[in-house]
């Protein structure tokens, strides 16, 4: 056997021997959420890129092996689009509180493992470092007979929290909840932030003795007076960082954890390697990943699924969102969204790229352009004032000031392509659906209606074919 307490719960379930050891997992998230004033539910409000319930779901699977249980409400469809197989599911059919909500995980989950985690889906700041202490404080708990362990922590603004009763002698007697609190209970500094770990065979026996509140709901809370009046031992370990055990019950909430998470994920980068030259107005949502040595500027958002690569220069006040950034590129003043920049790229001040816009290896994109759904193969220039929709052009094209793909006639949107080393010259209005062959020219100002030969210079409105000059 295994003398390291952590060792026995926390190892990822495999061989059916193992099962026992690891802890069955039970996420609360059938509430109804009214504090938020959503139509939404809850947890699927997003937090730094991803829904609220993501960070338990994720805590979860960092614990253990085995897949954990959600109980769901109203919310159920939503929930399971979110988190598909990642998650069994049990229906709380009546909102009846936080103790008949675990009840409903009972005809699953009893006769299967030794231990249950119980957490309340709504905690998205929680720690495994702080969840490990307390499945190691388990451990100990139960070698002594005791049967459920619990954190808590210490905080001057207990806002809704549950308060922890104890004795004299500093024994845990009771979670009395905020409601329920007399005046000189309303005064303690101990707070439940609901994370629990029970002896299996004793919570599934005792979930039936917890009686209605006066408010009509059964709360998980009462346990802990229960385990007492049973004589067993109730520990609680408490957690030195008040920050984590932050429960989400209204936007405010939501705002302040934002903040956190914000804080911890611009630290990480910084400690990988990113340069975060302002911190307070970088926004990186927790999908993001960011090469060495790039350098972020202030004003930046990095919005889901985006890669940067190394030896880049974000921002100032650019926008990325789903978006791929090859090695040592410059995007500044710019919105991309859905955009691939292969490596050496330079973008803005004041680009808009979008729609799966892809700009081959050492396209520089210049002042107040727009890239929409289009290839620019390498080395292409376009300097300034252009809208490119709905276009393949190949490399080293000149793009000069002003020029359009006049992609959408009405109805339909139609292509553009230009052959390389191109030279389409200033204003150039390019009808499409039209080819521009490959090093071809045209005229400022010219209109181009029909496609135009390799190597040839078309000129005026309607575009045509320069006339042989005359001697
Ligand atoms: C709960 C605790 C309180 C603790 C606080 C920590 C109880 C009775 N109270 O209060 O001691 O300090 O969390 O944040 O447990 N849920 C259901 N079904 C229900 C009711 C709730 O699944 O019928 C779920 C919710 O979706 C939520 C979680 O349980 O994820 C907690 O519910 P919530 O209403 O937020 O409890 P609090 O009032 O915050
Ligand atoms: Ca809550």
């Amino acid at each position: 056997m295994n003398d390291d307490p952590m060792q026995a719960l926390v190892q990822p379930a495999t061989a059916s021997s193992d099962r026992a050891l690891a802890p069955d997992i039970v996420i609360l998230a059938a509430g109804e959420s009214t504090r938020m004033r959503s139509k939404t539910p809850k947890v699927l409000h997003p937090l730094a890129g991803r829904p609220l319930i993501e960070y338990s779901i994720r805590l979860a699977e960092s614990l253990s092996a085995r897949l954990p249980t959600v109980v769901v409400g109203r919310n159920a469809e939503a929930l399971q689009a979110q988190i598909g197989d990642r998650a069994v599911y049990v229906h709380q059919q009546q909102r009846l509180g936080t103790g008949h909500a675990l009840l409903q995980a009972r005809p699953s989950l009893q006769g299967h493992s030794h231990a249950v985690l119980v957490f309340y889906a709504d905690m998205p700041l929680v720690t495994l470092e702080s969840m490990q202490a307390l499945l190691a404080l388990h451990q100990h708990n139960l070698a002594h007979g005791g049967v459920l362990t619990m954190l808590t922590f210490e905080s001057d603004s207990p806002r809704g929290f549950g308060r922890i009763v104890r004795s004299a002698a500093g024994q845990v007697l009771a979670i009395v909840e905020e409601a329920d609190c007399t005046p000189e209970q309303l005064l303690i500094a101990e707070l439940n932030p609901g994370l629990y770990c029970y002896d299996a065979d004793w919570l599934w026996r005792s979930l039936d003795q917890i009686t209605v509140s006066p408010k009509g709901e059964y709360y998980l809370t009462d346990l802990v007076a229960i385990a007492v009046q049973q004589g067993c031992a109730v520990l609680a370990h408490k957690a030195s960082d008040p920050v984590e055990m932050m429960g989400i019950n209204t936007r405010v909430h939501l705002a302040e954890a934002e903040a956190v998470l914000r804080a911890r994920i611009n630290r990480r980068w910084m400690e990988a390697g990113v340069t975060i030259v302002d911190p307070a107005t970088t926004y990186i949502e927790d999908t993001v990943e960011i090469g060495r040595d790039t350098l972020l500027l202030p004003g930046v958002h990095l919005r889901g699924q985006c890669k940067i690569g190394e030896d880049c220069r974000i921002g100032p006040d650019t926008t990325l969102v789903d978006t791929t950034i090859g090695a040592a590129c410059r995007v500044q003043y710019a919105v991309l969204e859905d955009t691939l920049l292969e490596d050496h790229v330079e973008v803005g001040p004041f680009a808009h790229l979008r729609n799966r816009a892809h700009l081959a290896a050492g396209v520089h994109m210049g002042n107040f352009g727009e890239v929409k759904n289009s290839y620019l193969g390498p080395g292409v220039k376009m300097g300034h004032f252009s809208y490119v929709g709905d276009a393949v052009i190949g490399q080293e094209v000149n793009v000069s000031a002003g020029v359009i793909t006049c992609n959408y006639d009405g109805a339909r949107k139609n292509r553009t392509t230009i052959g390389d080393h191109a030279f389409i010259g200033s204003d150039t209005m390019l009808v499409a659906p039209v080819t521009i062959g490959a090093g071809a020219r045209t005229g400022a100002g010219s209109v181009v209606t029909h496609d135009v030969p390799p190597g040839q210079l078309v000129l005026g409105v309607p575009a045509r074919l320069r006339p042989p000059r005359e001697e």
